[in-house]
């Protein structure tokens, strides 16, 4: 969107301008996620003309692969997922800063060869060697990697971190950091020992999503809604991320893993402490984080009996995608035919602070439902039942502000209004905002803005330590329930459902509905 009349007039910050010269270094450079993501990303970067001067991309991966392979190899993986056509012209002067060397992380030996082509690609390019270390591997690499990099002298001790006189290192780092809490602490200890935590930038990668940072700036650009964010006014909160896909081809890692661990305990999270923080002094990184923490910390936390009532776990079993028969997770490539891994997570919580203190929050995440959407909803409490819902003339809707995450990304308050005519009838009619009618194009994808981030060393859209711990933490008792309750068999729902009857219960039996996607 470079130089539109919205950029003219738009009030805030300009995109970061990254002068300084950094080479990406792309651990796993030859997997899927750079493929599908990194690689497209760095390109709509360079054609927004956002790229540093004298970038240079380096995969590393176990394959040999020449240097035009691995631009071959980028090219097919924008030409498939990147947001823009790839333009010819652009694709030659992007595929230059791209480069690709063989190297095992296990391999002490294969990591001197790796420095000497990094340092002689940085010097060809007149670069000062400035490096974010990117780990697009499986988990059990982080450390690994992190410690290789430390043996084979990458990274500067940590005494040196943030000198200005000296060239910087970073690391980004994917989820999921660890299983529970004792993984992801025990992770996030071995990488203190390399990094420092300014130098480390951990991946959520809905905190890149253009509408979840804008929920920000609806709260606190605008001053009709925060008056009406608390628990004077709210009546509950709900939180959908709903997938159509089923496990695909991840159930290596997805069977492991679980709904929970997958997708609530950061994904859900984060929105929710987005949705509910308070607000914070500035917008500087750790004032930001600071208060999205005190929301992890504020709640409440789960004993096995709340686990028993307030969580709804469940598996997809055979059903539809689009009208075809789609399998039972169970019967999916590479998942256990026992397994109990959940698909499908419902859950009521409690934030106990001043500002929410009794709200409910209802979230709710699945694979193998209708439909791929995430919304969050904010219903505010109802008009007295004295004028127009007084009974027994009905029940007026209450007013609901929905923030649309995906895919038709926007928001809309929906109030009650007077249908014309000579009788007072009263329906209820939206205010709606898209961003595609407003601002046309397509927004930029989550990896564009955090890549972006790394490089001009802005930690705002990153979770710090302490926010993945304290989410580790809220969801421990719920992996600690289930464990106890190993063999029991969950709740199943078709696939192309919204998910199994206990998670209606679940909402229903406090006189609320799920709203309907
Ligand atoms: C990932 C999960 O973090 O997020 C996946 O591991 C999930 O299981 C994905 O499909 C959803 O992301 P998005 O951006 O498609 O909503």
């Amino acid at each position: 969107m470079a130089d539109t009349l919205f950029e003219r007039l738009a009030v805030g910050q300009t995109p970061p301008i990254v002068a300084e010269p950094v080479t990406l270094v792309i651990f796993g450079g030859a997997g899927d996620l750079a493929r599908r993501k990194l690689l497209p990303a760095l390109y709509n970067l360079h054609v927004d003309g956002l790229l540093p001067p004298r970038f240079a991309a380096v995969g590393v991966g176990r394959q040999a692969m020449t240097d035009d392979a691995y631009r071959e190899f980028a090219k097919g993986g924008a030409s498939e997922f990147s947001r823009r056509p790839v333009d010819d012209a652009a694709w030659r002067t992007f595929a230059e800063s791209l480069f690709f060397v063989k190297a095992s992380i296990e391999d002490a030996a294969a990591f001197a060869p790796l420095g000497s082509r990094l340092d002689s690609i940085e010097h060809e390019r007149g670069a000062p060697g400035n490096r974010i270390y990117y780990l697009a591997v499986p988990p059990p690499m982080f450390v690994p990697t992190v410690a290789q990099l430390a043996r084979s002298r990458f990274v500067p001790p940590r005494s040196e971190a943030g000198r200005p006189d000296l060239p910087f290192a970073r690391l980004i780092v994917e989820k999921p950091i660890g299983h529970d809490l004792k993984s992801a602490c025990s992770i996030n200890d071995q990488i203190a020992e390399v990094f420092t935590e300014q130098q480390i930038y951990r991946i959520d990668h809905y905190l890149g999503k253009e509408t979840v940072q804008n929920i920000l700036v609806l709260r606190f650009a605008n001053s009709i809604f925060e008056p009406l964010f608390n628990e004077k006014q709210i009546d509950h909160v709900q939180i959908t991320v709903a997938e159509e896909e089923g496990v695909g081809t991840r159930a290596g890692y997805y069977d492991g893993a679980g709904a929970l661990r997958d997708m609530i305990q950061n994904h859900l999270l984060q929105l929710l402490s987005l949705i509910t923080m308070e607000p914070p002094h500035s917008l500087n990184a750790d004032v930001v984080r600071d208060e999205k923490l005190e929301v992890l910390e504020s709640l409440r936390p789960m004993r096995p009996a709340d686990v028993d009532t307030n969580v709804v776990r469940a598996q997809y079993a055979a059903g539809f995608d689009l009208g075809a028969p789609v399998p039972a997770y169970r019967a999916e490539r590479g998942v256990d035919p026992a397994s109990r891994t959940e698909t499908f997570v419902a859950l009521k919580l409690f934030i106990d602070n001043w500002r929410w203190a009794g709200v409910p929050f209802f979230m709710r995440t699945g694979k193998r439902m209708p439909k791929r959407a995430s919304e969050i909803t904010i219903q505010l409490k109802s008009v007295p039942p004295i004028l127009f819902n007084a009974p027994p003339n009905g029940r007026l809707d209450p007013n609901i502000l929905t923030v649309r995450i995906q895919p038709d990304e926007g928001f809309s308050l929906g109030i009650s209004s007077k249908i014309p005519g000579p009788r007072v009838r009263i329906y209820p009619v939206k205010m709606d905002f898209h961003y595609g009618s407003t601002f046309g194009g397509s927004s930029p994808e989550a990896y564009e803005r955090l890549l972006l981030d790394v490089m001009a060393g802005d930690a705002t859209l990153f979770m710090r330590r302490d926010a993945v711990e304290a989410a580790w933490r809220f969801v421990m008792p719920i992996i600690d329930r289930w464990a106890e309750q190993g063999a029991a068999e969950l709740p199943t729902y078709a696939a192309g459902d919204w998910g199994p009857a206990e998670a209606n219960q679940l909402i229903e039996s406090t006189g609320r509905k799920w709203k309907p996607l």
